[in-house]
């Protein structure tokens, strides 16, 4: 078999065979395909597609390119959410916990932020201490202890899709529904679920800005998974605006502080967090019927469970013992702090969410080149979200920076990226299930 040839036949809008599909999946590896002819066949698939049983296998082949953990030595269900990536997404903090407290496992392995949005591996970072590369033995004994650890990527994992993903990301291939389907779940199914539940975001800060294609993604990662032997549904959730009051590695560390102990809940995280732990509940087992679900998250939080789980976690990583009840206390502070002020009455009737997670890595709170250090002090906090009716001159949110010139150019990038209006505009926060 030689690539050219493979390249060929999926450059004519051939289907591949799963021999060939295994052949350029080795070939990702072990180098037998060298970066042009990765390159054009990354292209070939993004002009032409794949069929789902091409997907199947290439995701199968890209996932055992690594290691593949399983967990027999679990008494329960091993269950994990994947969030295709947003502004102020937080979500798996508080979600993982929840469920946690349930009796589920939940081994999540992150990422770090990529282009405009945040990644959760960064975000843990910002803690003094917390180590998120533990060995796998150690990652398998904390899910063990604790229900839950988040940890980050290992060169091990997936290292097929790895390559693959640093050749689409110069070949403007990324954009691709089989090649983003493949990528993710070749990384995800390597943790060896049970289950999963995909929250695919859609709006102007997400992979996915209209709902047809996020429709398309959803149905092909469903389809894909199940096919795999993993139960998997997917939720189709709103990224028009950042999730929570803030934005920024420390800031959204903080904020999960506060959710989890109820001192300040943003209602649209909270919604996204409970749609996401009902299915994760539901999924798993634990439960039949969504109203019984909402009622194990609610005891979750009120009981002081959840946060106390995550505090531990914090704990296991290396971070501080009362991360929960003083998480300024192992992270750095942003040396200015400057009141964004609404210039005219209204209601904010739109945010530029992509440009706002750009401000942020504009601050150097997330990179524009592959391991580059961040800065995870900077970022936005109190961010009023749209609806909300200000008077000129309000606070519609805090820029926290480094420097008072950076704050200047940070906060009128931040206006600039507002829409004022005379009416609070329809919104949706859960646009659809996907079995
Ligand atoms: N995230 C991934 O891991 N892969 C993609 O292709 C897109 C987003």
């Amino acid at each position: 078999m030689l690539p050219q040839e493979i390249i060929r036949l999926k450059r004519d809008g051939k289907p591949l065979s799963t021999v060939q599909i295994n052949f350029f999946a080795s070939g990702l590896v072990d180098g037998s395909f060298n970066d042009a002819q990765v390159g054009a066949m990354a292209m070939a698939i993004f002009q032409n597609g794949m069929a789902t049983e091409e997907v199947i296998a290439l995701t199968d082949n890209m996932m055992r390119s690594g290691d593949v953990l399983s967990w027999p030595e679990l008494d329960g269900p091993v269950v994990d959410k994947h969030s295709t990536g947003g502004v102020g997404d937080k979500v798996s903090f508080m979600l993982a916990a929840i469920v946690a407290s349930c009796g589920v496992y939940v081994p999540m392995i992150s990422g770090r932020g990529l282009g405009h949005t945040g990644g959760t591996s960064d975000k843990l970072e910002s803690i003094t201490g917390v180590d998120i590369q533990p060995s796998v033995a150690r990652f398998k004994q904390l899910v063990k202890e604790n229900n839950m650890a988040i940890i980050t990527q290992t060169d091990r994992l997936a290292p097929a899709d790895k390559r693959l993903y640093s050749i689409r990301d110069v070949t403007a291939t990324v954009e691709s529904i089989p090649l983003i389907t493949a990528s993710i779940l070749s990384k995800k199914l390597a943790a060896g679920l049970d289950s999963l539940v995909m929250d695919i975001k859609v709006g102007n800060g997400a992979m996915m800005s209209d709902l047809e294609n996020a429709q398309a993604l959803a149905k092909s990662i469903v389809s894909v998974a199940n096919g795999a032997g993993v139960s998997t549904q997917a939720i189709i959730t709103d990224m028009n605006q950042v999730l929570g009051f803030t934005a920024g590695n420390a800031l959204e560390m903080v904020e999960t502080a506060d959710y989890l102990t109820g001192a300040n809940r943003c209602p649209r995280l909270h919604g996204v967090t409970v749609e996401l732990a009902c299915a994760m509940l539901i999924s798993a087992g634990v439960t039949q019927d969504k109203g019984s679900a909402e009622a194990l998250v609610e005891k979750a939080l009120s009981s002081g469970e959840a946060a106390e789980r995550f505090n531990r976690m914090i704990a296991q990583l290396g971070g501080p013992a009362d991360f929960i009840a003083d998480p300024w206390k192992m992270m750095k502070k942003a040396k200015v702090v400057h009141e964004i002020l609404a210039p005219v009455s209204g209601y904010v009737s739109k945010m530029d969410t992509r440009a706002i997670g750009m401000l942020v890595v504009a601050m150097k709170g997330g990179r524009t080149a592959n391991g580059q250090q961040i800065d995870h002090s900077v970022g936005f906090d109190a961010i009023l979200p749209i609806g909300t009716k200000v008077s000129e001159g309000d606070v519609v949110a805090r820029c926290h920076a480094n420097s008072a010139e950076e704050v200047k150019q940070v906060s009128q990038g931040y206006i600039d990226a507002l829409t004022f209006a005379d009416s609070a505009p329809e919104q949706t926060l859960i646009y659809q299930h996907i079995v």
